[in-house]
């Protein structure tokens, strides 16, 4: 009788398909909060990275701690607003790397206030920099990306759900990456071998969430999230790698929700 039970060598562990073993890693938005963590985290698991945001010295600062770790790190100082600054970006990646296997398209900001009160300026910047910066990365990048690339959009559970938090702007931005991951994995995924997923935090300490103003979040998540607490960094590093590496490779088009339950709940 034909055993129904596939050979399985004891050498293939599943957890290799998280590593990303000499990937070239594009991360946004690297100098500060959830970028920071992705950076260290694709290097824990073997990758090479390239490092992105407006502020050089504390790009400088978290590379010079990867490479004391053995990690090849390039940094590079990009507007994601500016689409010259994203080709850029893209152009020194492939110089130094010779391609870009992963996208974190994480930079992002964060301004809270009254839809009737909200300065316009702040609405115009907070879309420029979180939806067009995340479409002007992923133009940039995907010429450069192999087959088996993946892009990852760093959304927010605001893109699905309306917290208790007035952020018009923000929501409307973080929607539109979730469309914009939908429409990019379509046109990518099988003519390019680009898969592109977005992964939608909840709430996480950053500079965003401890911004003045915002220091009733923590009351608001509380109330109502299912879990009642702010999520770890730990918590969404292990979401990034699934989405960045070939553990995820039958998955392109979907958002990663990653909310401690905020979503779930009416
Ligand atoms: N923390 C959360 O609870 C949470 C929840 C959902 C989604 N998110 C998303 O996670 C991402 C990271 O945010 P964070 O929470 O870690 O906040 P953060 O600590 O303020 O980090 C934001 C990062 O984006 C960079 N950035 C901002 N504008 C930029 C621009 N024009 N060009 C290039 N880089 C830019 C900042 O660097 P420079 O200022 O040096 O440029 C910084 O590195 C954002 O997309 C945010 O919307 C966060």
């Amino acid at each position: 009788m034909t055993s129904t039970v596939s050979s399985n060598p004891a050498s293939t562990n599943p957890l290799d398909r998280f590593r990303l073993d000499d990937k070239v890693v594009v991360v946004t938005g690297a100098s500060s909060g959830l970028g920071v963590g992705f950076a260290r985290a694709c290097a824990a698991v073997g990758a090479t990275l390239v490092l992105a945001a407006r502020r050089e010295d504390r790009l400088e600062a978290l590379a010079d701690e990867l490479r004391a770790g053995g990690t090849a790190v390039l940094t590079r100082r990009t507007d994601v607003s500016v689409l010259e600054d994203c080709d850029a970006l893209a152009a020194a990646a492939v110089e130094e790397f010779g391609r870009i296997d992963v996208l974190v398209n994480n930079a992002g900001i964060g301004v809270a206030g009254s839809a009737l009160r909200q300065d316009p300026d702040d609405y115009r910047r907070t879309i420029e920099i979180n939806l067009n910066g995340t479409y002007w990365m992923a133009r940039a990048c995907a010429p450069h990306m192999p087959e088996g690339s993946s892009v990852v959009n760093v959304a927010s559970v605001l893109g699905w759900a309306a917290s208790r938090y007035p952020q018009a702007g923000y929501s409307a931005s973080k929607a539109g990456v979730i469309g914009l991951t939908r429409d990019l994995a379509q046109q990518w995924s099988q003519r390019r071998g680009i898969r592109v997923n977005a992964l939608c935090p909840g709430f996480f300490d950053s500079e965003i969430t401890s911004a003045e103003g915002a220091d009733n979040l923590r009351t608001m998540v509380a109330e109502t999230s299912i879990l009642g607490r702010f999520g770890e960094q730990e918590e969404l590093d292990s979401a990034l790698l699934f989405l960045a590496s070939p553990a995820s490779s039958y998955m392109t088009g979907q958002s990663l929700v990653v909310d401690g339950g905020l979503s779930a709940t009416i």
